[in-house]
């Protein structure tokens, strides 16, 4: 107890120590609660969980005690020094989910019903550009793709889009690594009484906290950074409108079965003690990596939030900390060089996913985005020359080593 009220004046402390509670039995780690069901002590105290007039644990699809420590942790690290309309600390609600796309489904489907419309941006994770084309749109919700970086663009749409209900925002965008400016759009949603998610994946709070910018929603596939170390898929839906969370996205989160379970959670929350860590590791390299390749002959484009030629670094650097861990590029001779590139590597993974303490490296035309239509792709960038690599925690020079001999 005395935890909670320790004021933190940093993120690794808070995520080593700000899970709150102590835990059963003096246990130092939190316990895995391999239970699908709690019991009562008696009938009446059932009755009160299941109206609401006593919190606890009921079923574990509606929560479980190892879920709570890890979305607390999250919660934490989301609103660290973030302050609300008042100056009060901003307070959230997360909810741990089985997967990235089960936590954004949830944020859909407690949110918007037929006949409202997403504005998102364009370059998008695969999955999401089709949980929004093809379910989504067979449930008449449409997705309006724009270039909200610029904001004139994303003005015209709103106001010739009446049934726009939600800005869904990717920054930065999987793969290109596009930067939207999150406080200007909210500004904007604001203004026209439309809500704002951030997917804070490829930046996690310790770049980036978008409750500064006043947005509703934040949300991670957690499989990435987060748990940090590529065991566990997860996804965490975080809200400020308490009221809400505790209604609605609770509601649809037990009625469609997105819950994680006790295991998975549990790496969560071991795997985000190293967050900072990691994070600060992840920048280092990925800056040396994107200087490498922005001078090597056989690489026509690099895409990194951190270097000076990007062209969105000015928005990246007003609301991330350093340029991330996440990039990517455009092999000049397309399609063939990508893929002897690919074959050539000899330490770093050949793989999906990101975030991963090893650096993994995907082509997305033809692996996360093959589910996005050629032409669609195309118009976003994502060429079929291009790699995305999450940079790992190797030496630098192994890495650098490593793309030198596979680029030759
Ligand atoms: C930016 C982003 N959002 C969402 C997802 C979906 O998450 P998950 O794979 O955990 O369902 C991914 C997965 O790659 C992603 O990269």
């Amino acid at each position: 107890m005395e935890k909670q009220k320790f004021k933190y004046s940093g993120i690794s402390s808070l995520a080593l120590h700000g899970a709150g509670e102590d835990f059963a039995q003096s246990s130092h780690l939190p316990p895995i609660y391999a239970s699908s069901t709690f019991t009562f002590s008696n009938a009446h105290q059932g009755m009160q969980r299941f109206s609401g007039a006593e919190e606890g644990y009921i079923y574990s699809r509606w929560g479980n005690p190892t879920f709570t420590v890890a979305e607390d942790i999250i919660a934490a690290l989301e609103v660290f020094q973030v302050k609300d309309e008042n100056g009060d600390d901003l307070e959230v609600k997360a909810m741990l989910h089985a997967s990235g796309m089960a936590a954004i489904n949830n944020l859909f489907q407690s949110n918007l019903k037929a006949g409202d419309a997403i504005l998102s941006h364009f370059s998008l994770y695969g999955g999401v550009h089709e949980l929004m084309h093809k379910v989504l749109g067979q449930n008449n919700i449409q997705t309006i793709i724009a270039d909200l970086r610029d904001l004139n663009i994303a003005e015209d749409v709103i106001r010739k889009n009446k049934n726009i209900k939600l800005v869904h925002l990717e920054t930065p965008a999987n793969p290109t690594i596009q930067c939207v400016d999150i406080e200007a759009i909210t500004q904007l949603a604001k203004q026209h009484n439309i809500l704002v998610s951030v997917d804070n994946t490829f930046a996690t709070p310790y770049l980036q906290q978008p409750f500064k910018y006043g947005v509703n929603f934040v949300f991670h596939s957690t499989t990435k950074f987060l748990n940090g170390h590529g065991t566990a898929i997860g996804g965490v839906l975080l809200g400020k409108d308490l009221e809400k969370m505790n209604g609605p996205v609770k509601k649809t989160y037990r009625i469609l079965g997105v819950n994680s379970n006790p295991f998975d959670a549990f790496l969560l929350t071991q795997g985000m003690k190293t967050l900072e860590l990691r994070m600060e590791r992840h920048c280092f390299n990925a800056m040396k990596v994107a200087e490498f390749l922005n001078t090597h002959s056989a690489i026509l484009k690099v895409n990194y939030a951190g270097l000076m030629s990007h062209p969105d670094h000015k928005v990246a650097m007003k609301q991330m900390k350093h340029g991330g861990g996440m990039l990517s590029f455009e092999m000049k001779n397309g399609l063939k060089a990508s893929i002897d590139f690919m074959n050539k590597l000899k330490m770093c993974v050949r793989t999906v996913s990101l975030g991963t303490a090893e650096s993994i490296l995907c082509h997305p035309a033809s692996m996360t985005h093959a589910g996005t239509p050629k032409e669609s792709r195309e118009k976003y960038g994502i060429t079929d020359g291009l790699i995305r690599m999450s940079v790992g925690l190797e030496n630098a020079e192994d890495i650098l080593n490593d793309l030198e001999q596979a680029l030759k």
